[in-house]
């Protein structure tokens, strides 16, 4: 199947109130592992590369990309390619060469002007040269290994009047809002602000995307598509899935030393993992 393009597939989640699942892939395993669950659950999926994975990378976007469309061209279900957290320039112009079809530019970390120049101007781009461009307004904490934000930090939480004027202002085609989800959580106790989530569906007209979708519980996952998440964006859950399986099999087999072995329960898990946040998704 040729590459799906991301703001199809968020469009049609957001039509029928639901929303499409969206993971962050550092190596071919996790690549893998996303179009097997969802082939597994018969969804569309989104792959996701953060320029955090490409720095892994070496920097390198190509490697990754060219592998990930391989794998998407292959699958038996709507795969597409997303640029995610994308805050250098030279970065987001190489995303439509690269099979992208989308882009997220994160200027959160600015105050609220600079955002939005950044942001219009990234959004210009993006739209000149076919991408979907999502930006995020307030800030979902715990990115780069810093610690959540607390919730009545400046920006900690998306401000809906703030928001209209941003989306309108910057013409971005999605908005990542802060809704009290966090980066990088190891455990799911992330309690989300649903009247706020509300405010916010009701006075966009832009999807709106959950980040720190892994901290997050399943029934506040449910609500939060419920209450108009149209793209939920996971990353650590798989590296979780990963991590778990790789150590309880080398615990088991500690003269193992072939990678494919801890490599494929590795896999597994996280194709696990991904067929049963889709399900979760779907209500
Ligand atoms: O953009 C990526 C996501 O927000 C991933 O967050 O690793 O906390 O699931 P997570
Ligand atoms: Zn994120």
């Amino acid at each position: 199947m040729p590459l799906a393009a991301t703001g199809t597939l968020v469009g049609a989640a957001a039509d029928r109130r639901g929303a499409v699942a969206a993971f962050n892939v550092i190596t071919l395993e996790h690549v893998e592992a996303v179009v097997a669950g969802a082939e597994a659950v018969g969804a569309p999926v989104v792959l996701q590369i953060s320029e955090n994975a490409v720095r892994y990378r070496y920097g390198r976007l190509l490697p990754l990309a060219r592998a990930a469309a391989a794998v998407a061209e292959g699958a038996g279900v709507d795969v597409a390619l997303h640029l995610d957290h994308v805050q250098s320039d030279d970065l987001l112009r190489q995303a439509a060469d690269a099979g992208f079809s989308s882009v997220m530019y994160d200027a959160a970390r600015l105050p609220y002007d600079e955002n939005l120049a950044a942001t219009r101007a990234a959004a210009d781009w993006g739209h000149a040269n076919g991408l979907w461009v999502e930006a995020e307004l307030g800030e979902v904490g715990g990115k780069d290994g810093r610690g959540p934000l607390d919730a009545h930090a400046p920006g900690a939480r998306t401000d809906p009047g703030e928001a209209r004027a941003y989306v309108s202002d910057a013409g971005v085609d999605a908005l990542a809002v802060a809704v009290g989800s966090s980066h990088a959580m190891t455990t799911r106790t992330a309690a989300l602000d649903h009247d706020l989530l509300k405010r916010l569906a009701d006075g966009l007209d832009v999807p709106l995307v959950l980040h720190g979708s892994s901290g997050v519980p399943d029934a506040e996952l449910t609500a939060a598509v419920r209450g108009g998440i149209a793209k939920v964006n996971v990353g650590t859950a798989l590296n979780i899935a990963m991590t778990a399986a790789i150590r309880e099999f080398l615990a088991a087999h500690p003269d193992a030393v072939d990678s494919r072995k801890y490599l494929t329960v590795g896999r597994e898990a996280m194709t696990r993992t991904v067929s049963e946040l889709i399900t979760v998704l779907q209500g």
